[in-house]
């Protein structure tokens, strides 16, 4: 019998490493993913001597398009196969647009759009051939509106929305199933988690734990789900959008991005 794997990418912290130990916790076999240095193989050790599952560490820039091939050549030559593949690393929102760097631009594009477009290509074969099968893209909910200071996060995240609605009429036929799920506010960084506290009472109501919208992503995406949004106040957030008139919309949001603390 075949021994299947996850791959998760950017498993060291956040979101991502919640969805490491959810699978876990489900007996999944795991490949994590992320930077060099990140903590990923003491995660890896305390996974392996918790749930007696095996566990892979590939440390690797996202960023630098070589990586792509090295984990896929690593997952190729060491027979891994694939079931499930998670792309969830990602490079966060910073600030207005004439603030940020021209490389801090092309770091988010290639983290959050190049990576996860080449990697489902590069372990397709892989994810093929262990089906039903399953692949995980996590957007957000900046892809729906048009927010300052997320211009180019927003931007990727929509990308990565469009792409796998599509992507997933190509792949019914194979029996892979392309899931996004769009979260909003998560407690994961030390800037996200202070920013959730000051913002309005509507928006703090609205942030979830890493660990409660690991759960929901990946009961949604076992069960074969388009689209998840995590949460009951992200839910209506979406229904009271398409009601509003926009210059409610933009007074309401600007209220918001103003209250977001710089960047380190
Ligand atoms: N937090 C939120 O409110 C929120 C809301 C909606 C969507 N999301 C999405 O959820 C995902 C995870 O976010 P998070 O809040 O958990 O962020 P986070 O705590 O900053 O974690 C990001 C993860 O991505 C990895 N990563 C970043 N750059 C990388 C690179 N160049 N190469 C390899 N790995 C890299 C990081 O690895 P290292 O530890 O090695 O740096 C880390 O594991 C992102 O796609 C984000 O857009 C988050």
């Amino acid at each position: 019998m075949k021994n299947f794997y996850t791959l998760i990418t950017g498993a060291s912290r956040g979101f991502g490493k919640a969805m490491a130990l959810e699978f876990a916790h489900r007996k999944m076999n795991l490949v994590l993913v992320a930077l060099p240095n990140s903590g990923l193989n003491e995660l890896s050790n305390f996974i392996k001597n918790n749930f007696n599952i095996d566990v892979v560490c590939l440390e690797a820039d996202l960023s630098i398009t070589d990586s792509y091939y090295i984990i896929a050549d690593y997952i190729k030559d060491n027979n891994i196969q694939i079931k499930y593949l998670v792309n969830n690393a990602g490079v966060l929102s910073r600030g207005y647009f004439d603030e940020l760097t021209d490389l801090f631009i092309l770091k988010q594009i290639e983290v959050n759009v190049t990576a996860p477009t080449l990697l489902i290509r590069l372990l397709l074969k892989n994810l093929k051939s262990n089906t039903p099968a399953g692949i995980l893209n996590v957007s957000s909910m900046a892809s729906f509106f048009a927010l300052p200071k997320k211009q180019v996060y927003g931007g990727t995240k929509a990308y990565l929305l469009s792409f796998s609605k599509s992507l997933r009429k190509e792949l019914k036929k194979d029996n892979i199933s392309v899931t996004t799920v769009c979260p909003g506010g998560l407690n994961t960084t030390t800037r996200l988690c202070y920013q959730n506290r000051i913002c309005s009472w509507i928006t703090q109501k609205s942030v979830l734990s890493p660990e409660v919208a690991a759960k929901i992503s990946i009961d949604g995406m076992l069960e074969g789900k388009k689209l998840i949004i995590p949460g009951l106040v992200n839910k209506c957030f979406m229904i009271v959008d398409k009601i509003l008139p926009e210059f409610i919309k933009d007074k309401l949001t600007n209220n918001e991005i103003k209250k977001i603390p710089a960047a380190a």
